[in-house]
């Protein structure tokens, strides 16, 4: 049975994948800090999923995903997928604080520990949930956009090092556009994709050993608009 642990699989995104890997006959280890959340997951799939309850802000996060590998008697893939994220009109610095120890900090120790352990162990397979928002900065929430271009440069070295080193090991970066859940904020949205369609191309791309990933796969068209938009441009509505 292969063995999956997703970071943040309380709700939204991560749920849905939990299900899907559990309906696949994967042994899912799920994590978040809601533990009622926790439960009814682990009540809908008694026999595939095994929980650990933690904040991925505290400092023994480490020791929560290695007590988790040892429930689950290894591992195989690896999906970070908690996130923080909050509009700072006045550039609030308590938000600006968590976004960056949810997606940065938390980001940083586990996903460099599971490379390790996936290097070690001569396989494995990493993703994280990054956003498109990594591709520019933006005035309504720069923390969080800056904090997703960290996830998905970091994966793009992860990408190159395991290819070089010949590890065994591959890494997939998920830049997902909108999808309907409580971190889809403000009245601009469009586009807005149901969190089981997301969940379900993302388990295909992982599937694919994909290094990167638009979610859905319309938002590979606004990538590139974003990446070649010139700044006169951009400046007046990021
Ligand atoms: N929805 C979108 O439009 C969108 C777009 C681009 C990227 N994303 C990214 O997709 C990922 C999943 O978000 P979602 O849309 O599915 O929203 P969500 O339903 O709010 O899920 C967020 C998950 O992150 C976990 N989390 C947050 N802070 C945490 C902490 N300090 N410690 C441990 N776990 C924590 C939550 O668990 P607990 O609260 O139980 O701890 C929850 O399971 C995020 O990284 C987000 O940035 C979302």
């Amino acid at each position: 049975m292969k063995k999956i642990i997703i970071v943040g699989a309380t709700s939204g995104i991560g749920r849905e994948l939990a299900k899907l890997y559990a309906n696949a006959g994967w042994l899912v280890g799920a994590t978040g800090r809601r533990q009622d959340l926790l439960y009814t997951l682990q009540l809908e799939y008694p026999n595939q999923v095994i929980t650990e309850c933690f904040d991925v802000m505290s400092s023994d996060r480490i020791s929560h995903v290695e007590s988790l590998i040892e429930k689950l008697e290894g591992l195989d893939l690896l999906i970070y997928n908690s996130g923080f994220g909050d509009v700072s009109e006045k550039l609030d610095l308590e938000v600006d604080r968590i976004t960056v120890d949810t997606n940065v900090n938390g980001f940083l120790e586990i996903v460099n520990f599971a490379f390790n352990y996936f290097v070690q162990q001569g396989h494995g397979q990493l993703a994280t949930t990054s956003s498109l928002a990594s591709i520019r900065g933006n005035s309504f929430a720069p923390a969080y956009s800056a904090s997703k271009a960290f996830q998905s440069v970091y994966f793009e070295g992860l990408h190159m090092k395991a290819k070089k080193m010949n590890a065994g090991v591959y890494v997939t970066d998920i830049q997902p556009g909108f999808v309907d859940t409580k971190m889809a904020k403000g009245n601009a949205r469009f586009w807005v994709a149901p969190p089981e369609k997301a969940a379900q191309q993302i388990y295909n791309a992982i599937e694919k050993k994909k290094w990167r990933v638009y979610v859905t796969r319309r938002w590979r068209i606004v990538a590139k608009v974003m990446k070649w938009m010139p700044d006169f441009i951009y400046h007046r509505i990021g």
